[in-house]
């Protein structure tokens, strides 16, 4: 992909870029999804779907039961991915849009790379798997909310799931690999910190504007980096499942670290090969050889 764009690196920059209202999250095509709209219609979009986020917050008993009993249920071998991250991270989608995601569903999530084939002009695959999954959540009901224009009810469903499952499943991931390696529990604010799921968020200046030093001209696309400690971004469209997710990884990480033995030993560690979403592809944990 070649694509002509400024990258900000320094945290001053990314936080002043986050934070301006002279950069537009639209890259110039979709104008019902939430993370690509600003100003009012953005807010009140983002009002409805922190409604539905806060179905998970605190987390209920009934989603921290059934995460415990995911990892209960592991064997003495597994896969990180498959086994341990993915259901947990969709476990607590289905508590936000309160309808159940099947297998076909999750593989359609997986296929979708929301935030980016707008920016870049590459739908193909990703655009039919949003379709479909659109469909999905059209034919459950969910969003019924009046405050919302018809393709909004038909997006924001998919938004929503997308970005809930998609981080959450690489963050769980790459920290239980980490708790598998290095053997101690750590702080899951510092591990956020650490992993940064999602590298960058993209956005196009308006106007000139300098930003922290770093001058940017009307129509240029800036790509800000979050591992200069963003990993839930910052400004208007900051990450309002922030909680759900560290919550969702203390329990999970918790329960993790309860049935490690210290034969456990991780093998085929397999990484992602997206630009953006930094993730596992599988890691398998095994107490044989
Ligand atoms: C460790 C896990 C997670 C990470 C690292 C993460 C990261 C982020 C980041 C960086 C953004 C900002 C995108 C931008 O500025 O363009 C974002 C937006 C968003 N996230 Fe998360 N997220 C995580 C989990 C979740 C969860 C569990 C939910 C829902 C329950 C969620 C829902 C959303 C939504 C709806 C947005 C769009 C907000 C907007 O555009 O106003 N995220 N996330």
């Amino acid at each position: 992909m070649a694509h002509d764009h400024k990258v900000l690196s320094t945290r001053a920059a990314c936080l002043a870029a986050l934070r301006s209202p002279a950069l537009t999250s639209n890259p110039g095509s979709d104008q019902a999804n939430l993370l690509f709209l600003d100003g009012q219609a953005h807010a009140r979009l983002r009002t409805v779907v922190w409604r539905m986020i806060a179905r998970a917050e605190p987390l209920p008993d009934a989603v921290r039961e059934r995460v415990e009993a995911i990892v209960r249920g592991l064997g003495d071998e597994f896969d990180l991915v498959a086994d341990f991250a993915r259901p947990i991270a969709a476990a607590v989608a289905e508590a936000v849009l309160g309808v159940e995601l099947p297998p076909r569903v999750l593989a359609d999530l997986e296929a979708v790379t929301a935030n980016l084939d707008a920016w870049f002009g590459e739908g193909g695959a990703a655009d039919t798997a949003a379709l479909r999954l659109a469909m999905f959540f059209a034919r459950a009901g969910v969003l019924p909310e009046a405050a919302v224009t018809e393709e909004e009810r038909l997006v924001t469903p998919v938004v929503l799931a997308h970005a809930a499952v998609e981080n959450s499943r690489n963050f769980l991931a790459l920290a239980g690999l980490r708790l598998v390696t290095e053997r101690r529990t750590r702080d899951v604010r510092e591990l956020v910190n650490e992993i940064t799921p999602a590298r960058l968020v993209y956005r196009r200046a308006t106007e000139d504007v300098t930003l922290a030093g770093h001058a940017v001209r009307a129509g240029e696309t800036v790509a800000i980096r979050l591992d200069a400690g963003l990993p839930f971004g910052s400004g208007p469209h900051a990450c309002p499942g922030s909680g759900v997710a560290l919550a969702e990884a203390e329990v999970a990480l918790r329960a993790l670290a309860r049935v490690l033995r210290p034969e456990h030993r991780v093998r085929n560690v397999l990484f992602g090969s997206h630009p953006v979403f930094y993730s596992l592809e599988s890691a398998v944990v095994t107490s044989g050889d």
